[in-house]
């Protein structure tokens, strides 16, 4: 366990044992995300190559008796929440809508519950695009799940997770976040088939760092663009007679007729397709220089054809290729507006590239930016 795991527990434990007035029986960890390439391609059928990362939340439990689920959560003041299991409806707070709906979709799945004691602490960044909400999916299942006894894929436990995104908490999302959290690898990037659901194993060199840089700038993805964002996408594949825009390519573009900011978002899905599979050789070759290429395409797509890039985020990115050059890139990571970029360079490289965002960037309240250094690490875990 890293420092700031053995941190993480003792804050969940502690909130728990506080709260409730008695050991947790278990602690769930499920880890963040960041995507080194592949954005808004999952919901289209295509490919994406994330990686789960240190910061992650947990969630400390215990069973009860009586049908009532009662959630402490330490991150919000101490915020708490209670509902019945057979009676699961929308809750005031945002944060409780994500238990609440993970335990509503365990329960459409028809898995056997148990009414629960919980307590929830992370160290993701929120806002940032590193996946806090998927995380706590994730966890949150984990931990209900081991409470009786149940054991499920991992797979299938993503997908729960991402039902209960949709249904309840309201995102159409893709399935990226909670299969990444849910099935991450120490040392790999998985480039994932959203399709068909295969992992293949990205090994992640070691003299290759993964940089994360917050931009300050924070947005949830419930405002409605990324929605709208999904919608366009399924418009242009419906208008090329193709199940998902998986299915099309450039040339199929071409002979479309569709309007410009259709042509665009598709553009963007049939492009980030491509460059996710080039990108994957890239990495498996250790090729630093292709990968920043392909990083930097990847970038300009969103912000030129997918239009979610901001002026803050187009800014750190432009900080971040200058400092990193030809051998390595970056780009804005995660559903966009805002949150983080994800750079990859030479190990050696990450002392310059660091001073070059601290002095070149601050956030919008002119404070400097978050910066982690990043290895990818495992899937969610049962600790105890
Ligand atoms: C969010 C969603 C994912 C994915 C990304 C964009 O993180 O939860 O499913 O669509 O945006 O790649």
């Amino acid at each position: 366990m890293t420092p700031a795991d053995t941190a993480l527990r003792q804050r969940v434990t502690s909130a728990f044992t506080t709260h409730f007035g008695e050991q947790p029986l278990c602690v769930v960890r499920a880890p963040g995300r960041v995507n080194l390439i592949g954005e808004h391609t999952d919901y289209n059928d295509g490919f994406v190559l994330p990686c789960a990362i240190g910061p992650a939340t947990m969630v400390a439990a215990s069973a009860r008796s009586d049908g009532k689920v009662n959630v402490i959560a330490a991150d919000f003041d101490g915020a708490t929440d209670s509902f019945a299991l057979d009676d699961i409806t929308p809750a005031t707070q945002g944060w409780a809508n994500y238990v609440r709906g993970m335990v509503d979709a365990l329960k459409k799945a028809g898995l056997p519950l148990i009414g629960a004691d919980l307590a929830i602490a992370g160290n993701l960044p929120k806002g940032a695009g590193l996946s806090s909400s998927a995380s706590l999916e994730v966890a949150v299942g984990q931990a209900m799940l081991a409470l009786t006894d149940t054991s499920i894929d991992r797979t299938r436990l993503a997908q729960i997770a991402q039902a209960a995104e949709c249904d309840f908490v309201g995102t159409q999302c893709g399935i990226m976040d909670q299969l990444i959290s849910a099935q991450g690898k120490a040392g790999n990037a998985l480039l994932i088939d959203c399709r068909s659901l295969n992992l293949t194993d990205a090994p992640v060199p070691d003299d290759m760092a993964i940089m994360i840089v917050h931009s300050g700038v924070t947005r949830g993805l419930v405002d409605g663009h990324y929605n709208e964002r999904r919608r366009q996408c399924e418009a242009a594949a419906k208008a090329m007679g193709v199940a998902a825009l998986r299915d099309a390519d450039m040339d199929l573009l071409n002979a479309a007729t569709l309007d410009p900011t259709t042509r665009a978002r598709a553009r963007h899905v049939i492009g980030e397709n491509q460059r996710t599979l080039d990108a994957t050789v890239a990495l498996s070759n250790g090729d630093l220089a292709t990968l920043g290429d392909l990083m930097a395409q990847s970038h300009a797509s969103m912000r030129d054809d997918f239009e979610i890039t901001v002026p803050a985020i187009d800014q750190l990115v432009a900080v971040l290729q200058t400092a990193i050059g030809p051998q390595g890139g970056a780009r804005m990571t995660g559903g966009g507006f805002g949150g983080a970029c994800v750079a990859i360079l030479a190990a050696e490289q990450v002392h310059h590239v660091r001073a070059a965002v601290e002095q070149g960037y601050r956030t919008p309240d002119g404070s400097p930016a978050l910066i982690l250094i990043e290895r990818p690490g495992p899937g969610v875990s049962i600790l105890s």
